[in-house]
């Protein structure tokens, strides 16, 4: 067994999908481990949750810095001190600089509420609805410069049902993030799906 893949997960809010990784992680064959936690917002309930697992959970408040590129210098500071090897967003509603994303190209991956390469950018549930799709779900991507847009690691879709609220729809997305955001950083931590010229390729079959 290699060692596990030391991971961070930035948060913003109550932290469910940060859940899952941390449950998934806690088996023994899993290839990665939660390390650290960082929110931006110092109410983000998912600092307690982690706290409560054992894990190291800090608040960057972005509030606190002149400009981004501070707020993101303190981060990657806090990772690099921490000896992070890859970096989860799930629910972190900051937008990223260049500068930071690419310090951790091929490094970091991010879950979206939707099937993109539709309805980047956020209230994704109402553009599904507005746009009166079908079916509608989640993506785990690699983070590239450019918001949103990074080549896919795994996705699952759930149908829109007639009359659905955004609340509906979210509540069944969610369900589908929990379960596929854990096989995909799996299959990251263990080198088996790597970016490469600008694509997700699986040297191994995907997990989940
Ligand atoms: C999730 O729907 C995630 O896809 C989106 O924000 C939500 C965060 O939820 N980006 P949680 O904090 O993981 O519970």
């Amino acid at each position: 067994m290699t060692t596990k893949k030391r991971v961070a997960v930035l948060i913003s809010g109550r932290g469910s999908n940060m859940t899952s990784l941390i449950e998934a992680a806690r088996a023994s064959d899993y290839p990665a481990q939660i390390s650290l936690v960082v929110s931006n917002r110092p109410e983000a309930g998912g600092l307690e949750r982690a706290r409560a697992e054992g894990i190291e959970a800090v608040c960057v408040d972005h509030r606190a810095f002149a400009d981004r590129e501070n707020f993101e210098r303190e981060i990657d500071r806090k990772l690099r001190h921490a000896a992070i090897e890859v970096v989860c967003l799930a629910g972190f509603m900051r937008v990223l600089t260049p500068w930071f994303v690419t310090r951790w190209v091929g490094r970091m991956i991010n879950i979206h509420p939707s099937l993109l390469p539709l309805f980047r950018g956020v209230r994704t549930h109402r553009q599904a609805l507005d746009a009166g799709v079908r079916v509608h779900g989640c993506t785990v991507h690699f983070v590239l410069p450019e918001l949103d847009a990074g080549p896919i690691i795994a996705q699952a879709c759930v149908p829109v049902h007639p009359g659905d609220g955004e609340d509906d729809l979210a509540a069944r997305v969610l369900v589908e993030e929990h379960r596929i955001y854990p096989p995909a950083l799996a299959s990251v931590a263990a080198g088996e799906a790597v970016l490469e010229d600008g694509r997700c390729v699986f040297h191994v079959s995907p997990r989940g």
